[in-house]
Order: structure tokens, then sequence, then C-alpha cells
């Protein structure tokens, strides 16, 4: 019990590091909050006109939920999907920020390649081939993140299938303001300026 509770601890605290805000505050750039969607994720980041620093949000926001999974994983049998699942809900709700943080495209990313790399390989194939047809990044998310479980269903691994369909589902709510602007096709198309 107690290797659990770590897992979700560590999990959590990895998860809720802000690194879009932290790196846009760091370099003096526009208020992320401030700006296109404001939202605090590295689609957002790249409206500040920094391809580097989005590149940098999109990777250490990924990473926190490897590190998250790997961590668990030596925690407890089941510490990788406890802690990947409590970075995701970190990334999203950290308590620094009021629970107010981002969608959690990268941390969903990063916990999937930490699970089973395949998956995330997967992931990336989906967003691009999304991306490409409509420079849309967050149709490209909600598209990948629902391929995600079913692959991992697909080859056996159910346990973590239902986790990160879990996860998938609150991806998807975070998602609700975009999913209004692509019915309404308002949604800004990724290279747009904010
Ligand atoms: O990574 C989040 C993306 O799917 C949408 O971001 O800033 O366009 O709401 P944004």
């Amino acid at each position: 019990f107690l290797p659990d509770v770590l897992a979700l601890a560590i999990g959590y605290l990895l998860g809720s590091i802000p690194f879009g805000l932290l790196l846009t505050r760091g370099a003096g750039t526009t208020d992320l909050r401030a700006i296109g969607s404001g939202n605090i994720g590295a689609t957002n980041v790249l409206r500040t006109g920094r391809k580097d620093l989005a590149a940098a949000t999109l990777l250490l926001d990924a990473l926190k939920g490897t590190a998250a999974v790997l961590i668990g994983a030596q925690l407890s049998p089941e510490g990788a999907v406890i802690a990947g699942f409590a970075a995701f809900v970190g990334h999203v709700a950290p308590v620094w920020l009021k629970f107010k943080g981002g969608k959690g495209v990268a941390t969903f990313l990063g916990c999937l390649f930490g699970l089973y790399w395949p998956a995330g390989l997967a992931f990336c194939g989906v967003w691009l081939a999304v991306a490409a047809a409509t420079r849309y990044s967050s149709l490209s998310a909600l598209v990948a993140s629902a391929a995600a479980p079913l692959v991992l269903f697909t080859v056996g691994r159910g346990g973590e299938a239902f986790v990160v369909a879990a996860m998938a589902a609150l991806l998807w709510r975070k998602h609700a303001e975009n999913i209004a602007r692509l019915r309404a096709g308002t949604e800004s198309r990724i290279g747009q300026k904010a």
C-alpha cells in the first residue's frame, strides 16, 4: 500500500511542474495565459513565436510523464500506471495553479512511452497524420488519444488500456473549448499566431 501512495505522490508532484509557464516566464516572453487559448502547453507556447521554447515545453511535459511511470515501476507492480495517471492529473490540475493546469497531451504521450513505447510511437503517427491533413493540434491530440487505449487493448494490455482510456477521457474533457471551436470552424491552426 505504501509504495502505491508514494507512486501517487511522486507522479502528481512531477506532473504538476508547469514547464510551459516556467520556460516562458524565464524567457520573459508574453504571459501564456493571456494569449491564444490561454493554455500552458506547447501549442500555446508556439503562439508566442518561440519555437525553441515550444519544443522544450513539449519535451519536458512529456518527460515528466515518462519519468513518473519509470519511477512508479520501481516501487510496486501497479506503480507505473498509478504514477503515470497521477502525473497526468498533476499536469491537468496542479495545486500550484489552483488546479487550473494544461490539457495533458504531452504528458499523456510521455506516460504512453513509459508504459509501452510502441503505443507512444502509434500516438505520434496518428497525431502527425491528422496534423498533416488538418493542421489542428487539438484535433490531432483528440484522435491520437482515443487511439492509444485501443492499441494497448489490442496487444493484450487491458489494465493499462483501462487507465489510459480514463486519461483520454480527461484529455477530451479539457479540450471542451477546442471541440466547440472545431465544430464552429474557428479553431486556430498550427503556425497561426495568437
Ligand atoms: O496540446 C493542447 C492542444 O491539443 C490544444 O492546445 O493551446 O490550441 O488549446 P490549444
